[in-house]
């Protein structure tokens, strides 16, 4: 048995098959920070320990049917075949972002994975919905799933196989993360409940969806090995995460995630533990496939691999977009996959494997050879071009700009109104009627980038209003209502005379002279962050700072001093310092309108004159300094030029964690928001449910299955007079001598495999697994709450009643965040809040046991209206919650309770 050493298969020795899982590097704290010896997630060493062999699909939790299907098709593949169903063709080869190689004797085209989390990347008459972190400000299922749905209906209707989406990867460790307005919330119980109604949203719509960055990606910063800005660092940065951390906060909502049904999973840049996320068997092997039971696919993130051999071993499924750099005409896999097959340094059962859950994806999702195929292309909006961009072959139609809009405008125009927080209202200064006099619309934030909604590349600028971050997780703006133009359309129909914007915000003369004459100001301010291959005003992805950007609390102030009602509007990607302004008497209102895509202005109106009663909340924590935090991201290289190393010390203790265990003030808590009516909460009844006892997973898994035999190397050279693609990447080889066909200079080097890696026998099962998202019993109902919520104003609103728990043990959180819901509740009527509570809300992970448990410290329940408005409480009684100790089949006692009464 060889393996193909070197440049070829294992990435130029930047990691080898071996080296690719050991973490040489202990933890390390901040000085006055995390606390080692009592600070869960910051005590114990952050390592990522081999893991093998991969585990294989096995078609349970709801996949038997699309498994079998796909066992079906793959038996029928030859080698070649199967590998190119696993390797992209190389950055802009074919018509998508990332396309695999087509089956053409069976008629099964090449699939498209196309971008973004908010719409359709690259294209034209599709939609831009409300970013990751407005969605999340919704706090609303329905809207989760609605959100989702379109976006995949989207995807869909133009050919996209695989949605490039959603992101729970970042999660939000610092704020200034450049990618989090992608996702939804530094909140993992928020970001889990999103994402998994996200995914089944795209899927029901008959796309695969493509959870991502599987993980640590927290920062942009050197998310890559080369030069971020002028710093040049040799391999991307490590995020040293412990055991703990990962369970109880990163992994969490790709657990949801999972379980939901993702069809595919992407592995991210970075490197976690020091080793790379695409080549970590601790996560993909060990985590991912092993513990959640994840049965679709692996996707790297584009140029994430950086190894042949070693990332098929440690569970990588699919390589995107195929070649080694991009334009490269290299490929880690491709022939160099056929090879290792071939010479059985990658067993048949792994290439089976890995061919059989791609289309495991492909199924589960209902697709088949009458879905639509591509009718755009990702390179350009011409109607006639290349269909093979990059080596510029078969010009034809390649854009037939068709419509997927359907209805979604109207959707989108409420699901962002929903996520608006309304943070400050004082003496009910909104709604506004529109009948006022004289409304001034003051800020660059207000209009629309001069050079129009599309006016710089992938939005990778801050001109004009903020309604879309940076960075491939965008999408073109079909129209973008502007906060002006809906303003004063609006005012001017009821009743309003004098609706006058300024756009400057450098002209403090004219922003003052008109202000002052207003009977309401409304100051649109803003921040911008995205993806750090684009760098916009010194920010390379990651934000720089906490303030606020276009000069905008300069305008707020200038505002304020001649206006006693002044509004101010909020478009951000994230937390900002608010301290200089929020508390100055003539702000009467403070909108937070989060990143509101397509119909911002539509959306914003909504709220701000009241057709929509508020009920967003905050998805983050508004601070009042960076500080207050805790957490930051890595700006300088701290390791040389070898891979930066950001210890993850805080441990589980990120956003609102962060400051109640620090004891910080914020300015406006997690969970926070107002309406146009209020709320009084009462009656807390704890009811606890009958149930199992927790056991772990026991026993031994099938041997790997394998679907054919790799043949001979003459079966899959080049056939004769083959036209090959210029730069394209193919599963043929160039000779029938393996080592020739490898071009590799130290082909028939000893393999020097990790143990097992290729083993394909019986397996045992992982004790805290068995079911896609993990051991079933994590998620069995142990207690139900419900609580009465009465609306005691004189409007009709929605409530976002917030389910918290302390785990009380001393490396516990406060309070973590573990269910909600949105109400509707009509004036002066009442409404129950019911809210399930699982095993795994009162669990803890055990590093010895590898297990979940539950501890015997007193766990409360809260029900309030923010992580700091906690007002009704009760007791889970250790008797009650104890048990289900990892590893050991306890005995549970959750005979008849008396049910909890908090008034
Ligand atoms: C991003 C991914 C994206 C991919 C394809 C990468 O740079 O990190 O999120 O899906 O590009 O555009």
């Amino acid at each position: 048995m060889w393996s193909i050493a070197g440049s070829l298969l294992l990435g130029a020795g930047l990691v080898s098959a071996q080296g690719a899982d050991t973490a040489p590097y202990p933890n390390a704290y901040y000085p006055g920070f995390a606390d080692p010896n009592t600070d869960a997630g910051a005590q114990s060493f952050q390592t990522s320990p081999p893991v093998y062999p991969s585990p294989w699909a096995d078609g349970s939790g709801g996949w038997s049917e699309a498994y079998t299907k796909a066992q079906a098709f793959v038996s029928q593949l030859t080698l070649a075949e199967k590998v190119n169903l696993t390797t992209g063709v190389g950055w802009s080869s074919d018509r998508c972002v990332g396309n695999n190689g087509a089956i053409p004797r069976l008629a099964f085209r090449a699939m498209c994975m196309e971008d973004s989390p908010v719409g359709v990347r690259d294209t034209d008459f599709n939609s831009v919905f409300p970013a990751g972190v407005t969605i999340a400000a919704t706090w609303d299922r329905a809207l989760f799933y609605q959100r989702g749905k379109g976006m995949g209906a989207e995807h869909y209707a133009k050919g996209v196989d695989v949605q490039l989406g959603p992101v729970v990867g970042p999660l939000g460790r610092a704020p200034e993360g450049g990618r989090n307005w992608e996702g939804f919330s530094p909140d993992p119980v928020l970001s889990g409940i999103a994402v998994a109604e996200t995914v089944k949203g795209i899927q029901d719509a008959g796309v695969l969806a493509c959870t991502k960055h599987f993980i640590g990606n927290e920062q942009e910063h050197y998310r890559q090995g080369g030069y971020t800005g002028s710093e040049y660092v040799s391999e991307a940065i490590s995020s040293n995460i412990d055991d703990v951390t990962l369970h109880e906060l990163y992994l969490w909502p790709f657990a949801d995630a999972v379980r939901a049904g993702t069809a595919s999973v992407m592995c991210s840049y970075n490197q976690v533990n020091n080793s790379y996320a695409c080549a970590n068997s601790k996560l993909l092997n060990g985590i991912l496939k092993g513990e959640l039971g994840f049965q679709g696919f692996v996707m790297s993130d584009w140029s994430a691999q950086h190894a042949g051999v070693a990332t098929a071993l440690a569970g990588l499924d699919m390589t995107m977009p195929g070649d080694e750099g991009f334009d490269s005409g290299n490929a880690f896999w491709g022939a160099n996959l056929t090879i290792a097959v071939l010479n059985g340094t990658v067993p048949e059962w792994r290439i089976d494997d890995m061919a059989t859950r791609i289309m495991s994806g492909y199924y589960y999702v209902g697709r088949s050879d009458s879905t639509p195929e591509p009718n755009f292309s990702a390179w350009t909006l011409d109607t006639v071009g290349p269909r093979f961009w990059e080596s510029g072959a078969n010009v034809t139609t390649i854009n037939y700009h068709v419509n997927v809009q359907a209805n979604h405008a109207s959707q989108i125009r409420v699901q962002a109104a929903r996520g608006t927080v309304l943070l400050k209202n004082t003496n009910k200064a909104l709604p506004l009627t529109g009948s006022e006099k004289f409304t001034a619309i003051i800020g660059e934030d207000a209009e629309t980038n001069p050079l129009g909604p599309n006016g710089c590349g992938d939005r990778g600028c801050d001109d004009g209003t903020n309604a879309l971050g940076w960075g491939s997780g965008t999408a073109n703006f079909p129209f973008l209502v502007s906060p002006n133009q809906a303003i004063s359309k609006y005012v001017l129909a009821h009743g309003g005379k004098d609706v006058q914007g300024t756009f400057d915000n450098y002209d403090i003369g004219t922003i003052t002279s008109i202000a002052s004459q207003a009977d309401v100001a409304i100051v649109f301010v803003n921040t911008d962050s995205g993806e750090g291959y684009i760098t916009v005003d010194g920010n390379i992805g990651d934000r720089n700072n906490l303030t606020l950007w276009q000069n905008g609390e300069t305008i707020i102030n200038a505002t304020a001093a001649v206006c006693s009602n002044t509004i101010v509007v909020v478009h951000s990607v994230g937390p900002v310092l608010l301290t200089s302004w929020y508390n100055n008497p003539n702000i009467t209102g403070i909108v937070w309108a989060n990143i509101p895509g397509e119909e911002s202005g539509n959306s914003l109106v909504d709220i701000v004159y009241g057709a929509v009663n508020p009920a967003g909340r905050l998805p983050y924590t508004l601070g009042a300094t960076r500080e207050s935090y805790g957490t930051d991201l890595l700006y300088v290289p701290n390791n040389g030029d070898a891979a930066p190393q950001e210890n993850f010390a805080e441990g589980v203790f990120i956003d609102y964690r962060a400051f109640d265990k620090f004891n910080e003030t914020p300015v406006y808590e997690f969970g926070y928001g107002l309406s146009y009516t209020t709320f009084a909460y009462s009656n807390l009844v704890i009811t606890a449910n009958g149930h199992s006892t927790y056991k772990p997973n026991k026993g031994m898994t099938s041997n790997a299955p394998t679907l054919g035999s790799p043949g001979q190397a003459s079966s899959y050279v080049f056939p004769k007079g083959f036209n090959a693609l210029y730069n394209f990447i193919y599963s043929y080889l160039t000779s029938t001598d393996l080592a020739a066909a490898s071009g590799d200079p130290y082909y028939g080097t000893p393999a020097n495999l990790p143990a097992n890696a290729q083993s394909g026998l019986a397996q045992p099962v992982n004790p805290a697994g068995g079911a896609p998202g993990g051991n079933k019993q994590l998620y069995d109902v142990l207690y139900t709450v419900k609580a009465t919520i009465k609306n005691t104003g004189g409007l009709a609103g929605d409530e976002v009643p917030q389910l918290y728990i302390s785990l009380g043990g001393p490396n516990d959180p406060k309070v973590v965040l573990r269910n909600f819901d949105r109400i509707h509740i009509a004036a002066g009527a009442s409404a129950t809040f019911t809210a399930q509570i699982t095993r795994r809300d009162i669990s803890n992970w055990d590093t010895v046991a590898q297990n979940w448990f539950i501890s015997s410290y007193t766990k409360t329940v809260y029900v309030g209206a923010s992580s700091r408005k906690l007002y009704l409480s009760g007791t889970l009684s250790t008797a009650q919650s104890q048990g289900a100790v990892a590893g050991v089949e306890s005995t549970e006692t959750f005979s008849a309770l008396p049910a909890y009464n908090t008034a």
